[in-house]
């Protein structure tokens, strides 16, 4: 038999085989299939096997291969086809056709994005330091996002540039009463001003949330970002207080001994402020601003400075996430792509 044929003969067979226990209904119907195709004595698959004693010695070889494949082939199909009909008879809802002794059907679950799953860790860490969780909007006012932070009319931040403002409807007709600028809150700090004007002091929170600021995406800016601010104010607080709870912070989120730093720096909100950075397997990375919050903001939720004190801080909660999980590019996270969410 010539080569050619030969092969053509077991392809055929193939499609032939792979039909017939694909459409089989039900086991009689495989079975005798089964036998049709892979019968031991006079099964087709035997009959091809036969005649490849005639095959040409120097094309041997390659038609033992192809044989080969195509047997291998044939019962990988059944297989499936018994899996297949194995599968349907759990299924079937035929009184007295269900077997109660098949293990179930176990649904396949997603779960959290590794950003909302860093946002309850750090609520549970810091809620076993005494704070509770406070939310606020996300479209806010220019009281709260700057003029009770004591961010002025002429500071940088407030540039049109660097923020979402919005297009109220009543701002642009100039119609409505409430022309108040809206916009997108830049910093979750709104939310110690929200919590303050609405407590008593002692008060001791955190927020989580998004924030927006318009930068260019790249692998450490995002438009929309979260932060976890917290705020601790009550008597007698100090710049000590803040540098322990940010270590016990730091130290549960990442494991093991982490080391906080301090560099001076300026926030608006806080006097004095610093730079936090955090050392952990031998590298110091910046997380984020802290500071003593400063008495023009205590005044204006109307504490007295000359009773309380206070600190704050704010990070990132993506650079947190990605520094834990060595993630180099914050891009991923907003990607949606499941095969990199998949591994949290
Ligand atoms: N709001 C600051 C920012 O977005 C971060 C910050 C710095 C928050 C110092 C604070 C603070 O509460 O005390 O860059």
């Amino acid at each position: 038999m010539a080569l050619a044929e030969f092969l053509a003969e077991l392809d055929d067979l193939l499609t032939g085989a792979k039909t017939a226990f694909d459409k089989a209904p039900d086991e009689a119907a495989l079975e005798s299939a089964r036998i049709e195709f892979l019968g031991a004595k006079s099964g087709r698959l035997k009959s091809v096997q036969k005649s490849l004693g005639s095959i040409d010695k120097s094309d041997k070889p390659a038609a033992g291969k192809h044989f080969n494949e195509v047997k291998q082939a044939i019962e990988a199909a059944f297989d499936a086809a018994v899996g297949r009909l194995a599968g349907r008879r759990g299924e079937s809802d035929a009184p007295g056709e269900f077997d109660l002794t098949l293990p179930g059907r176990r649904p396949r679950l997603g779960h959290l994005h590794p950003i909302t799953q860093t946002i309850e860790d750090l609520k549970e860490i810091m809620g076993r330091l005494g704070f509770s969780v406070a939310e606020g909007p996300e479209i806010e006012d220019e009281w709260h996002n700057f003029e009770a932070l004591n961010i002025p009319r002429e500071h940088p931040a407030r540039d049109p540039l660097e923020n979402f403002y919005l297009a109220t409807a009543g701002a642009a007709a100039g119609t409505s009463k409430d022309d108040r600028p809206l916009l997108l809150r830049s910093q979750t700090s709104t939310v110690q001003i929200r919590v303050m004007e609405r407590t008593k002091p002692p008060v001791r929170i955190i927020s989580l949330g998004r924030v927006y600021r318009p930068d260019p995406a790249d692998a450490t800016h995002y438009p929309m970002f979260h932060q976890i601010e917290g705020l601790l104010v009550d008597q007698h607080v100090t710049m000590a207080d803040l540098k322990s709870v940010l270590r016990l912070f730091a130290m549960s989120y990442f494991g093991g001994e982490v080391h906080i730093r301090f560099r001076p720096s300026f926030f608006p909100f806080t006097e004095p402020s610093v730079e936090v950075d955090m050392q952990w397997h031998d590298r110091w990375i910046e997380m984020g601003g802290a500071g003593m919050v400063d008495p023009n903001v205590l005044r204006a939720v109307g504490y007295d400075p000359e009773q309380v004190t206070g600190f704050a801080f704010g990070l990132g909660v993506e650079r947190v996430c990605a520094r834990r999980h060595q993630v180099t590019d914050i891009r991923e996270f907003y990607k949606n792509d499941v095969r990199f969410l998949e591994q949290f």
